[in-house]
């Protein structure tokens, strides 16, 4: 079968990942998408910058944009980041040519994925952004599909991974905010700019964006309370600790049905007391968890690395081969229904 050609935009963390990874399980990659995946165009904003791997086998274009038009290509994939800018001019572009896209962009997702989906499905090209909820967990996958037979009542979970990983840390060792944020950028888990970690930005995203998949409803991203762990010091952990408690960033989505019958989203991010016992606090470093409820599933967990070049590139990477056989279908649940959103007001601080 003929290979299926990809352009890769964006050489950071995901980016290096990506190439890694298929270099390093080609032939399993190969023999699960039915044909090759083969990378026939790169490009980053520095052409000298030393990425710790051999890119000579890859062919460097210099403008970016111009990849959505080459003949030579079937599927963008965005791992630039950015909500607008020139990662969303490529988006658009590769899916106006009539090409697939994939990305890990949630901010770019939250904002314009309803607009993107549209687009794809006029021009038919597949549209997939696993990598942008929780890393390598299949949480898009499994909300869109795996629930797909369930009313969801509520989704809740861990988000995003920096947090998780300077609260934990900072549980467990003391250690004060400022170092711990310093480790998570250089291990690769924080954002360019990381305000959008510990601000709550990015997990509510993300949280957007499951809450549109799992309730088949348009993403709402400004209709998410967000706050985040920016506040939080040591001794607020330790005195948690004393109380039974660790302190977690979460975000919950769920309906709210009115006296009139009507269903309102309601969407939050914020640092929570969760109680011992609870799967939640024993979620540590760069993990996400996410709970979904479904009136038959019941509820289910998805745990696992929620940040990193190899998680994020093995869910990328998932996309891809499912583009390559053909088994990319709509991105968001349908139909999608236009819900109204119900301020959460002063939510409760615990998850119990
Ligand atoms: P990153 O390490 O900062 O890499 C971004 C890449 O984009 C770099 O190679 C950079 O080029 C390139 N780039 C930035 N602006 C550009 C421009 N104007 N023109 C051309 N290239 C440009 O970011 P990352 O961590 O890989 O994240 C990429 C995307 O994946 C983001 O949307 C992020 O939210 C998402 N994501 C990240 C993770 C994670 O754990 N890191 C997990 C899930 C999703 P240079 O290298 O030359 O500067
Ligand atoms: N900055 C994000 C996080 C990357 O820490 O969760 C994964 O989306």
């Amino acid at each position: 079968a003929e290979p299926l050609r990809i352009a890769l935009a964006g050489l950071g963390t995901v980016g290096t990942g990506v190439i890694r990874l298929l270099e390093t399980n080609r032939d399993m990659v190969e023999r699960r998408a039915g044909r090759a995946i083969e990378v026939v165009a790169i490009n980053a904003r520095d052409r000298s910058k030393d990425r710790g791997i051999d890119l000579t086998p890859y062919a460097w274009v210099d403008d970016m944009q111009a990849m959505a038009e080459r003949a030579d290509v079937d599927v963008v994939v965005e791992l630039v980041g950015g909500s607008d800018g020139p990662a969303l001019s490529l988006a658009r572009a590769a899916l106006d040519a009539g090409k697939g896209l994939v990305t890990a962009n949630k901010a770019m997702v939250a904002h314009h994925g309803m607009e993107l989906a549209e687009l794809a499905a006029i021009k038919g090209a597949p549209f997939a952004f696993e990598a942008a909820v929780a890393g390598g967990i299949p949480v898009v996958k499994g909300l869109r599909e795996g629930t797909a037979a369930n009313a969801l009542t509520r989704i809740y979970g861990i988000l995003n991974g920096t947090c998780n990983y300077i609260l934990s840390e900072m549980e467990r060792t003391g250690a004060d905010f400022d170092a711990m944020l310093k480790a998570a950028q250089e291990q690769g888990y924080a954002e360019a700019d990381p305000t959008f970690d510990i601000e709550g930005i990015d997990a509510a995203h993300k949280l957007a964006i499951l809450a549109a998949i799992g309730f088949g409803t348009r993403i709402d991203f400004a209709g998410v309370r967000t706050s985040g762990i920016t506040e939080v010091r040591s001794t607020d952990i330790a005195q948690a600790d004393a109380l039974g408690y660790v302190v977690r960033l979460v975000g919950v989505a769920n309906l709210d049905e009115g006296d009139d019958g009507t269903c309102r989203l309601m969407q939050r991010v914020r640092p929570c007391l969760v109680p011992f016992r609870h799967p939640l606090a024993a979620v540590t470093g760069p993990t996400n968890a996410v709970v979904a409820e479904g009136d038959f599933a019941g509820r289910l967990l998805f745990q696992g690395a929620g940040a990193g070049d190899r998680p994020t590139a093995s869910a990328v990477v998932a996309d891809l081969i499912d583009i390559a056989r053909g088994l990319a279908g709509a991105p968001f649940s349908v139909p999608v229904a236009q819900l109204e959103t119900l301020d959460p007001g002063d939510p409760g601080e615990r998850v119990g």
